[in-house]
């Protein structure tokens, strides 16, 4: 195994070396910027990790990593559009930059580069096998998202319903990369599924530390505007939460605070912000989060890894819930 920083360059350079016609500029540019504004590339990484936990050398596997980043780049264009959000790693989002009808038409073609550069060069029934395990995921992002906005106008959405979203929207993803990695390095079948069972429940682990971060990351460093969730409505796990524990005043002024249109958000934010912090909701939200990566590194214990793949895993798990942004 290399190191992570290692499989970040990697992946890194994966994107790099993805070339792009220059016309319609108006179609290409916008995915240049997406690409290169400085994401964490996480699932590339994973993914060419999950290669060489299996035993082959991750060169063989650049081209799916980049594929993956491109779909995930793909699936922020649009989820910008939904969201309405300004700021995407510090800078303005594609859809401020340009226009929405620009993030969907280029995210759809990002889309399709990324269906192309995940069976580049690869043996037809190989392809058939990369093809199915990233088309199943990528339909599990659409109906997440698709949950994650009916959420948005429903007031009595579970914690269990709110798991199910993300498991969707983020994990399958996470997933869908162990997944590729295990399925291009030959690994075997329990390893597979050891590094999937990590994967997607890293994936939960992350999406709520998402969800925290949207509250109470600093904008500077999480790069993109803390509060988009509260201003959608959006049914975090916090907000679940405090929908569950408020009583009294706190009950009234939240659901003051979700009915009212037109809010200004600087108002709505902190106020409903307090709210979650005379709650305590952030802890909630942490302690949660510690449960679902508890489980993450339960299933490396069950997986049949060598002892180094294991321990770069739990690295990598390190990382990601340390993470600022
Ligand atoms: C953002 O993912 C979308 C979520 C699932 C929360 P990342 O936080 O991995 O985004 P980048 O690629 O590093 O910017
Ligand atoms: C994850 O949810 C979105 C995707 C699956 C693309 P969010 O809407 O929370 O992601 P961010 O916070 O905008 O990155
Ligand atoms: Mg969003
Ligand atoms: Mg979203
Ligand atoms: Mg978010």
């Amino acid at each position: 195994m290399r190191t992570i920083e290692e499989y970040i360059r990697l992946a890194e350079k994966a994107v790099g070396s993805i070339k792009l016609p220059k016309r319609p500029a108006g179609l290409y540019e916008p995915i240049t910027y997406g690409l290169s504004n400085g994401g964490k590339r996480l699932r590339p990484a994973l993914l060419l990790a999950a290669c060489e936990a299996a035993g082959k050398d991750c060169t063989a596997a650049l081209s799916q990593a980049a594929a993956i980043e491109m779909f995930h780049n793909f699936t922020l264009l649009h989820d910008d559009v939904m969201d309405n959000a300004d700021l995407r790693r510090g800078k303005p989002t594609v859809c401020r930059k340009w226009d929405n009808n620009t993030a969907i038409l280029s995210g759809d073609t990002m889309l399709t580069l990324a269906t192309q550069l995940l069976v580049e060069g690869v043996a037809p029934d190989k392809a058939a096998r990369l093809l199915d395990i990233f088309n199943r995921a990528a339909i599990g992002v659409y109906e997440g998202q698709q949950y994650d906005m009916e959420f948005e106008s429903r007031n009595d959405v579970t914690e269990e319903e709110y798991i199910d979203m993300i498991r969707l929207k983020t994990s399958v993803l996470l997933g869908c990369a162990a997944q590729l990695g295990a399925e291009i390095g030959d690994a075997e079948e329990q390893q597979g599924m050891a590094l999937y069972g990590f994967a997607m429940n890293l994936g939960i682990a992350f999406q709520l530390q998402d969800d925290w971060l949207d509250v109470y990351g600093d904008p500077a460093v999480f790069g993109k505007a803390t509060g988009g969730d509260i201003m959608n409505n959006k049914k975090t796990f916090l907000l679940i939460k405090a929908m569950e524990l408020a009583e009294g005043n706190d009950k009234k002024n939240l659901q003051y605070w979700l009915d009212i249109k037109d809010a200004d958000p600087e108002k709505k934010i902190s106020a409903v912000t307090a709210i979650y912090d005379s709650l305590g909701i952030g802890d909630i939200c942490q302690k949660s989060v510690e449960k679902h990566n508890a489980e993450a590194l339960r299933c490396l214990g069950k997986s049949g890894l060598t002892a180094e793949a294991a321990g770069f895993f739990e690295e990598f798990d390190r990382m990601v819930m340390n993470r600022k942004k």
